[in-house]
């Protein structure tokens, strides 16, 4: 088991950079403990200052160049959150807040379902948004009515979020639904019920953040409920300006990679394979572990020349003693690779973690991830992605350029540990990859490539917003 990262301030000189590290990059690593949806872990770094910093880096370059959703400028927004947590959807819903915040538009935000009494992490994500001048509403009563019919446009976010539409605006619903974006991040069966999704087809547009999962929800939707999808925009996310200037810092990097590495007890030279995910069968923890024993077996075998192998799985949670945790350590003591195999807690910090490993594995399992955004992270860091060939990770890995792709399931176990062994004997090819997933993520997974795509999409639902009004 790891020595906690909190023993690296014994070094006083790295003490500055890991505060810096977790100031800016505190809410990604947050989310990650937190987000544990079979689909989606969308995190997101709530941009402080970011448009502040931006807006003096592009000052003469042109306001539409440097912030593509100017045209927001005073147009009111309604956004309703099903629920106000450190998951995926909601950070992801505050960044978009903030975005607009940032080029001068008039924020409102509902959260329709909190906890009951105090909560801590709803109190301080209020807090934050007050702060930035998003005015938090309650969900029900006459204001929230009244936020929405006046509103220019309104962000759903989440299928779930459905529930709020009759619930509150009652009779009104219809006046509001041409003017509504569903935002939506999941895949899993339970999410196309009609309770939730049965005013979609009346919608101005639902935005979805992978073609595959967009081609799902109008399968599904068709098939099962007998609805119709309406205008389906496709926006892949994209990583924070923090994330890069980390990924791109290789001084803090080095340092980084070393303490982490020392903390595990990994070699300088040795091979790394991180999977960094919540830890359940769903992102596939266990198959990849089983892949990881093969790999060491063929080497056995073959009589491989390799360094030594490692695997580090980021994103466990003992305290909650699932029988799945104890199956993984279990596995691990019987095949006895206690010495190659390095279990993380939940952490707030994956940074560090994309700094040390050579290789991230995305095992994610049947439909994989909606999109998965610790691929692009990883890629941000130059590093190769061992992935399923599902779901988002389609459309981000390249199989054969940025990374390679192996099946879902137990026949994916031997394609897996075969890749594994494919990067770890192929040095060259292993850091072009890298090199090859880096130009990638330069070319369309920045903040700012998800912030035209934004754009373009909030475009076109107030345009036919207002095509409905005059008709
Ligand atoms: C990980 O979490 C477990 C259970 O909460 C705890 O006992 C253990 O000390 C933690 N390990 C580290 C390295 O923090
Ligand atoms: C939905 O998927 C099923 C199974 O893959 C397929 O048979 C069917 O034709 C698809 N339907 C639509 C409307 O695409
Ligand atoms: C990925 O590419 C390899 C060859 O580089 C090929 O054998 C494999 O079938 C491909 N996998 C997918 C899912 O396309």
């Amino acid at each position: 088991m790891a020595k906690p990262l909190a023993a690296w301030s014994q070094k006083r000189w790295l003490f500055p950079l890991l505060v810096a590290l977790s100031l800016s990059t505190a809410l990604v690593f947050l989310l990650r403990a937190a987000f544990d949806s079979s689909c989606d872990r969308h995190t997101f770094v709530v941009p402080d200052m970011r448009f502040d910093s931006d807006r003096t880096a592009g000052a003469g370059t042109g306001l539409a160049d440097w912030n593509p959703i100017g045209f927001m400028k005073s147009k009111r927004v309604l956004l309703v959150s099903h629920e106000l947590s450190l998951s995926g959807g909601p950070l992801l819903l505050m960044e978009l807040a903030f975005l607009l915040r940032g080029v001068g538009a008039e924020v409102c935000w509902i959260t329709n379902q909190k906890p009951s009494g105090m909560d801590k992490v709803v109190d301080n994500l209020e807090h934050k948004m007050l702060g930035r001048g998003v005015q938090v509403l309650s969900a029900k009563g006459q204001e929230a009515v009244g936020t929405a019919l006046k509103a220019d446009l309104v962000v759903l976010n989440t299928a779930v979020a459905g529930k709020w539409l009759d619930a509150v605006l009652k009779e009104n619903v219809h006046q509001v639904l041409p003017k509504v974006l569903w935002w939506i991040h999941e895949m899993r069966g339970h999410y196309f019920k009609m309770d939730y999704i049965k005013h979609l087809p009346l919608v101005a547009g639902a935005m979805i953040d992978s073609h595959v999962t967009a081609e799902y929800w109008k399968n599904r939707t068709q098939e099962r409920l007998k609805i119709k999808m309406p205008d389906t925009y496709v926006v892949h996310l994209g990583n924070s300006k923090e994330l890069m200037d980390v990924a791109e810092a290789s001084v803090a990097k080095r340092v980084l990679r070393e303490h982490v590495r020392e903390s595990l007890g990994v070699q300088n030279d040795d091979i790394t394979f991180g999977l960094i995910n919540s830890v359940s069968r769903g992102k596939g923890q266990d198959l990849f572990l089983r892949a990881f024993y093969e790999s060491l077996q063929l080497i056995q075998e073959k009589k491989l020349v390799v360094p030594s192998l490692h695997a580090v799985i980021v994103g466990s949670d003992m305290t909650a003693q699932t029988k799945f945790e104890s199956e993984l350590r279990d596995f691990v003591a019987l095949k006895k690779i206690q010495n190659r195999v390095h279990f993380v807690n939940k952490t707030l910090t994956v940074a560090p973690y994309l700094a040390a490993i050579d290789v991230l594995v995305q095992n994610s399992q049947a439909r994989g991830e909606c999109f998965g955004r610790i691929s692009i992270e990883a890629m941000a860091f130059q590093l190769p992605v061992l992935g399923t060939s599902a779901g988002g990770t389609t459309e981000i890995v390249v199989n054969g350029s940025t990374g390679l792709l192996h099946p879902v399931g137990k026949e994916g176990v031997t394609p897996l540990a075969k890749n594994i062994i494919k990067l770890a004997t192929h040095v060259e090819r292993r850091l072009t990859m890298g090199k090859k997933g880096y130009e990638r993520v330069k070319v369309m997974f920045l903040e700012r490539h998800m912030a035209h795509r934004i754009a373009a999409v909030l475009k076109d639902v107030l345009q036919k917003a207002k095509n409905h009004r005059h008709s």
